[in-house]
């Protein structure tokens, strides 16, 4: 069976404070937050060596980044490698989102780099995948989304794979508070699902899960997570506030 899995994406928001209270302030709820599912929180890599201080007896709560490079160590200014953030215990991070595909052009390649550097260090990548408007509305997207899959990941073995998170993240979707409706998004992670079950098995076919991120909010995660091939949410803006990422926890 697939994992339940909720991740925050907290992007680039909130100074130290404001994020040193978010995290104080999803502790408080911890009785209120859903047993059942993986809660990840996805904070700015500058505030991960504290909060993973902060987190160590805190054991419900996994530390995600949103990026890395796929080099262990070495003369690459700026970057953050897989080898660091797992000597600060950080259970998974984030591949090509949408807005690193296009502010920072990483391409299939490097996607397929970083998430294989990842999983070498044993640390879950949450791959994205997702079409812009443009590619929606010229119905091309059902084939451009398992592009974006076969070329990123279909490199992988079977047991590697059924270890990656993907993520389906409308472009069209993220931030603006335009949902893909339940039918939409369960007819894409249903093809994934179907695409990764005819190149590696039915066993990792089953227990891959297949999130769903773009302005999911309480009013609708219910019914996103209500279908058979949505088994979670890569949260961005109501991630920021405690009480809606605790009550998304509840729509499992
Ligand atoms: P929003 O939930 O703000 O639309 O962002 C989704 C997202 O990009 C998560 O990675």
């Amino acid at each position: 069976m697939s994992k339940q899995i909720l991740a925050g994406n907290w992007k680039m928001n909130l100074d130290y404070a404001e994020a040193k209270k978010l995290v104080q302030d999803l502790l408080k709820l911890k009785d209120k937050f859903n047993k059942d599912a993986e809660v990840v929180i996805c904070p700015s890599p500058v505030y991960i060596a504290v909060f993973a201080e902060i987190l160590a007896k805190e054991k419900w709560i996994k530390l995600g980044a949103q990026n890395c490079y796929f080099a262990d160590n070495g003369a690459y200014t700026g970057e953050v490698s897989p080898v660091q953030l797992k000597s600060l215990e950080v259970d998974y991070c984030i591949v090509g989102h949408s807005e690193r595909r296009d502010f920072f052009n990483e391409d299939y390649a490097l996607l397929a780099k970083k998430t294989k550097a990842l999983l070498n260090h044993g640390i879950t990548p949450i791959f994205c995948c997702g079409e812009q408007l443009q590619v929606r509305e010229s119905n091309v997207y059902r084939e451009f989304v398992m592009k974006q899959i076969e070329e990123a990941l279909f490199s992988l073995s079977a047991e590697e794979i059924s270890k990656v998170v993907i993520a389906y993240e409308p472009v069209w979707a993220i931030g603006t508070g335009k949902t893909a409706t339940a039918e939409q998004a369960q007819e894409i992670h249903a093809l994934i699902r179907a695409r990764v079950t005819a190149k590696f098995g039915e066993k990792v076919g089953k227990e891959i899960s297949i999130i769903y991120g773009g302005s999911c909010k309480p009013e609708n995660a219910k019914e996103l997570f209500a279908q058979n091939d949505i088994n979670g949410g890569l949260i961005g803006g109501a991630s920021l506030v405690a009480k809606d990422f605790c009550e998304i926890s509840n729509s499992f």
